[in-house]
């Protein structure tokens, strides 16, 4: 980031935001005629929004299949079995109704439907082949139920190969339309909300303090920052406050958007190497166990970002700028702790000091942009650093 920075805003999706706003897709008109309904999780299907939903989309289609083999850390297998049934059935439009897993595998889906091969053909990252799709992905509504990923917001479906242990971002034109309802979140349950929500946190505050940074991405970025930090307490306390479901959606939708204008920083990779080796570790969560270790090493070399953030949530005014992003860090432990994310340990996942080199050797493997956008290029040295310091939390 220089000041004068160019920068492409290129989210090929109309997004609709607000309370309700899922009952407006009865309105609108869908670009296919063979639907399939990518869907995962328990409660949207006990609490009645799948069927909800079917209610209001079945007159406008000839016909559906509801897929709902999904996972919490959508797996390479389950996007391949969906798109072999899309096929069967001839699906010409897809609606992702769920969480970030659900919505990723059923992008996925949409691409898979439609290109040969396997999805890992897609991607350069880990041992991907790194081709072009010969054919766009079918047209994706995406309908979040859930407020982190902010996947609506943009091309990425990150996918996880359990076989090789590899959880990688695939990227292209996704997401035809999203419908992003904070009434969908209402009944996520506390611990969720907070893992997902300090996901969003985390695509703001990287976005901010990546390399990728430009004026565009900055506002974004500290409008969700500032939602986040003041209503995810609040919804992960008293989780039918709809004012705060709508702010901590608002985030989670800045932070998908941010993603892509920005981008995540290396402590999404490392992320996605721990999850990758464990699938039982949440994304939110695995961010959680090593945010504290990351974001010292890089405030400890780059400070500066970290006191725009401070001002920015009115953190430790008049201090100098290294004491200022010292009480930003302070703050942001003491958040997390607040969250009920300090329970989550390393080490309770079955990772052990004697793992770093290939922990190392792993963030490499699935690494990809985001090790290369932080102010501070992380050293093997760095990484090693910050992953046993995250073991003795
Ligand atoms: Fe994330």
């Amino acid at each position: 980031m220089s000041g004068l920075d160019r920068f492409t805003f290129d989210i090929p999706s109309k997004l609709r935001f607000g309370c309700g706003v899922m009952d407006e897709i009865q309105k609108s008109s869908l670009p296919g005629k063979r639907l399939m309904i990518v869907t995962g999780g328990r409660t949207i299907r006990e609490n009645g929004t799948v069927d909800r939903l079917v209610k209001l989309v079945q007159p406008k289609v000839d016909s559906f299949v509801l897929f709902d083999d999904v996972h919490a850390n959508p797996s390479l297998a389950s996007v391949m079995k969906g798109s072999a049934i899309a096929r069967e059935n001839k699906i010409d439009v897809l609606i992702g109704l769920g969480g970030g897993s659900a919505l990723d595998t059923a992008k996925g889906i949409a691409a898979m439907a439609v290109n040969d091969g396997s999805l890992w053909d897609y991607t350069a990252s880990g041992s991907g082949s790194g081709k072009s799709m010969a054919n766009k992905p079918l047209p994706l509504i995406a309908i979040p139920t859930t407020a982190g990923t902010g996947s609506e917001g943009n091309k990425t479906a990150v996918i996880t190969d359990t076989d090789r242990k590899e959880k990688i971002g695939v990227r292209t034109d996704f997401v035809y339309s999203a419908y992003v309802d904070p009434e969908l979140t209402l009944s996520i349950p506390s611990r969720h909300t907070a893992e997902q929500g300090f996901d969003a946190f985390c695509h703001c505050l990287e976005a901010f303090l990546s390399v990728k940074a430009n004026p565009f991405s900055d506002v974004l970025a500290l409008a969700g920052l500032k939602a986040l930090w003041k209503w995810l307490p609040e919804a992960v306390e008293h989780g039918s406050n709809i004012e705060a479901r709508y702010w901590v959606s608002y985030g989670s939708m800045m932070g998908g958007m941010v993603l892509y204008l920005s981008s995540a920083s290396g402590a999404h990779t490392i992320e996605h190497m721990l999850s990758g080796i464990n699938p039982a570790v949440s994304h939110g969560g695995g961010l959680a166990m090593i945010f504290d270790a990351f974001h010292k090493k890089q405030a400890d070399n780059v400070p500066q970002r970290y006191t725009e953030v401070a001002d920015a949530l009115g953190i430790a005014s008049g201090l100098s700028e290294t004491e200022k992003a010292d009480a930003l860090l302070c703050s942001m432990r003491e958040w997390k702790s607040g969250l009920g994310l300090d329970r989550l340990k390393l080490r309770e996942y079955g990772f052990t000091p004697d793992q770093v080199d290939e922990m190392v050797r792993m963030t490499h493997w699935v690494g990809g942009g985001p090790l290369t956008r932080d102010r501070h290029r992380l050293t093997d040295d760095d990484l090693e650093e910050i992953l046993l310091k995250s073991l003795e939390r």
